[in-house]
């Protein structure tokens, strides 16, 4: 009989990691990593859950609209309103969060796992002008899971610091097919987006902006 040490390491000899194009203050980056071809089946993947359940601007707990619009996919989505930040199990309209696209959850298999899969893919909406403060994400229960990143749409200037918000931070600009992994000393990580930059990307017929960000949440 196998004792749990042999199960634990054969979890860990699993599929080999992609190694990354640059590491960002300890975040992976995977620049270019889907094709062309890919980003626009994911668009089209990310529509369908647009269409059952539509995006909407949270409130941060200080009562103002968030300038990103947002919505979910999976068994949680991320949520806002004055009462503070948190995973809820329904759209605000009261309907379950559609699954999470096979596409998308064949992005964490590469990157993270193959057993155990994302609670959330939560889809953020940048339009002219949205930004989003440096924050942390750390909503989830077990911070050993990454949080995975993919960038679809024009360019935006990522920003990452560390563990204390007012420590230094760095740049680095995520163009359509990107993929970040804040995994390890980066998963607790301060960070945001200063300004996408219209026009870059030709992926949206009309511009903008999606992140998606897979998380384990409980
Ligand atoms: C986020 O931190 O939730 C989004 C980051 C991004 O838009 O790249
Ligand atoms: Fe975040």
């Amino acid at each position: 009989m196998e004792n749990p040490k042999d199960c634990t390491q054969a979890t860990r000899t699993a599929a080999p990691r992609p190694a990354p194009t640059a590491e960002v203050r300890e975040a992976a980056l995977h620049a270019g990593w889907l094709d062309p071809a890919e980003q626009a089946a994911i668009v089209t993947d990310i529509r369908k859950v647009v269409e059952a359940a539509p995006l909407f601007s949270p409130l941060t707990p200080w009562g103002k609209p968030m300038s990103v619009r947002m919505t979910s996919a999976g068994k949680y989505g991320w949520y806002s309103d004055r009462k503070g930040y948190r995973y809820e199990g329904h759209h605000p309209c009261g309907t379950p969060w559609p699954p999470i696209p096979d596409r998308v959850l064949a992005i964490w298999r590469a990157f993270v796992s193959a057993e155990r899969m994302p609670d959330c893919c939560l889809v953020n909406f940048y339009g002219p002008g949205s930004r989003m403060g440096l924050h942390q994400d750390r909503d989830e229960a077990d911070f050993r899971w990454p949080v995975l990143s993919v960038s679809l749409g024009d360019d935006a200037r990522f920003r990452i610091g560390g563990t204390d918000r007012s420590g230094p931070t760095e740049s680095v600009w995520l163009r359509s097919g990107d993929v970040l992994v804040l995994g390890g000393a980066a998963r607790l990580a301060y960070h945001g987006i200063d300004r996408v930059a219209p026009g870059t990307s030709t992926l949206l017929p009309k511009g903008g902006r999606i992140n998606l960000t897979l998380r384990v949440v409980d």
